[in-house]
């Protein structure tokens, strides 16, 4: 019991990131949120937008991009008083190991897995969509066999057909090549990172202000043809339409679909060993890119559902698509190769922070170092890890479907951060004097409205996502009580110091923070 309670110290934390070899403290407040913006707009603003107007929302799907960026808000808040509390790698799971103790720690980075891994599937999927569409501008096509997975749901229907295909091979090929660039060691630099984000930026931007010129408002009407709701509990519709399969429909529902469409702004918590002042900075990053791509995405989303009627929106590529449906072929071609060149370089930073959780829980002998934890000798990087990485990622965008990818990484991302909403709940009660160089405001409002938020997402998608959460969560449960608490760091900590004192050392991070992050800095930058 002891051990599944038991946090982890700061001291230790520190400790272990000065035998590491770091990056240097570079990072500023622009760089921050350009690397918060690289990771945060890709396949959700440039695909899931067309499969949530055209079957969820119609183009209400405006309003459901307030209301999930409204709930990422209040969680990216709560992720701003962690990280500058314990500024810090891990993120969330190294949050939660501080504060929850380590089974919380164990299932936030089982958790991660999930969002980490089968977003990456799912981003690779959308990049396969956007090369298909801009080798199709040259009259070029590949196989129909090799062009998608072999099923997907059918929302009209509500069950599962056969789409006559075999594999999705061009996000097979993307996932192998990233995979064989991270493992070589190029790592996502600030510098190619800002030419991504201004390419992605300019065409949102070009889509906004060209496409205002395309739009009919005739369009937005009806707005809301399925409904401004969509809420069920597990199974049974409590508010709103049900579609064929049982699932929500409505505008919230639309919101949970495209919920992924804002996955990344918590990358940034990453970064918080390379900022230069991670304490002002990491916040300001995390807040000000979700600000930037919030408002992007609700102008990107009214101009789409106003150039084209909502039932004819291209499920693939609807926002190339929509510029050749009114007759701008050239446009179509800029968007999909801006949105391929996006799309690439968030898959670059989820396959990298992938074994990167893998590497933190490896560290604390969560997982087997031998595997998760090997360096290679001369690329410098975790290539064991990144490899297993690429194989599922690959394994899962060739033969399942984007749509129930994009619902099973958001119940996760959700779930971490209704975790992350409730560990700033709890450090305020049980450390209210640790030192808070941010802090949420109007606490404990924003966390609660946090949660409240990112369960009603959880609510608004198709019930067997649950299930589907729960089987995950069951396997890790029994990989930590059958591994991972065997072997754990901690463990072994907790023994040496009940063997020194007699006790369970009082000092965690509570402690900690009180007495040190005042010099984490400096420990941290040595
Ligand atoms: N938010 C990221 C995307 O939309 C995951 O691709």
């Amino acid at each position: 019991m002891n051990q599944l309670f038991a946090k982890k110290p700061l001291s230790l934390l520190l400790e272990e990131m000065a035998g590491e070899h770091r990056l240097r403290r570079v990072l500023g407040p622009v760089q921050l949120t350009s690397l918060g913006v690289g990771a945060i707009i890709g396949t959700g603003i440039f695909v899931l937008t067309g499969v949530a107007a055209h079957d969820r929302t119609g183009p209400a799907l405006i309003l459901s991009f307030v209301i999930s960026g409204i709930a990422c808000i209040f969680a990216a808040l709560c992720y701003a008083e962690f990280a500058s509390m314990v500024p810090v790698a891990g993120s969330a799971y190294t949050y939660a190991y501080a504060t929850m103790g380590e089974l919380f720690a164990w299932i936030i980075g089982w958790d991660l897995v999930l969002e980490y891994a089968v977003a990456s599937s799912t981003v690779a999927h959308g990049w396969s969509h956007y090369f298909q569409d801009f080798i199709g501008i040259f009259g070029l096509k590949i196989p129909y066999a090799l062009t998608n997975a072999p099923f997907d749901y059918d929302p009209k229907t509500g069950i599962l057909a056969l789409t006559g295909t075999t594999l999705d091979l061009p996000a097979v090929v993307i996932a192998a090549i990233v995979t064989i660039v991270l493992v070589k060691g190029i790592r996502e630099s600030a510098s190619f990172n800002a030419v991504m984000v201004c390419i992605k930026v300019a065409i949102v931007l070009f889509v906004i202000g060209v496409g205002s010129f395309y739009v009919n408002p005739a369009n937005w009407h009806p707005f809301a043809p399925y409904g401004l709701t969509g809420i069920s509990f597990f199974g049974k519709t409590l508010s709103g339409q049900t579609g064929g399969g049982g699932e929500p429909l409505g505008m919230l529902a639309g919101a949970a679909i495209i919920f992924f469409a804002y996955i990344g702004f918590d990358s940034v918590s990453t970064h918080a060993e390379e900022a230069r002042k991670p304490k002002r900075d990491v916040p300001i990053g995390i807040v000000a890119s979700l600000i930037i791509c919030t408002i992007l995405y609700i102008a990107v989303s009214a101009v789409l559902t106003g150039m084209v009627p909502y039932d004819q929106i291209d499920i693939n590529a609807p926002v190339s698509n929509a510029f050749g449906k009114v007759g701008l072929p050239w446009a179509q071609f800029l968007i999909s190769l801006g949105a391929i060149a996006g799309i690439t370089s968030v898959l670059l930073v989820m396959m990298l922070s992938q074994p990167r959780v893998l590497l933190a829980m490896a560290r604390d002998g969560l997982v087997p170092h031998s595997f998760f934890g090997a360096i290679h000798e001369r690329f410098r990087t975790p290539w064991k890890a990144t490899i297993l990485t690429g194989a599922f990622v690959a394994l899962m965008a060739a033969f399942v479907p984007l749509r129930i990818l994009a619902e099973l990484v958001n119940i996760g991302t959700l779930l971490a951060f209704v975790i992350v909403c409730g560990a700033v709940l709890i450090m305020r009660k049980t450390n209210p004097d640790a030192e808070r160089p941010f802090r949420v405001p109007f606490a404990p409002l924003t966390p609660i409205l946090g949660i409240a938020f990112c369960l009603l997402l959880m609510f608004s998608l198709p019930p067997e996502n649950w299930m589907r959460l729960f089987i995950w969560l069951a396997i890790g449960l029994l990989i930590y009580f059958s591994y991972g608490k065997k072997h754990s760091v901690m463990s072994r900590y907790l023994t040496k110091e009940i063997a020194k004192h007699g006790v369970s050392p009082a000092g965690s991070l509570a402690t900690d923070i009180n007495t040190k992050t005042g010099d984490a800095d400096e420990t941290v930058s040595k």
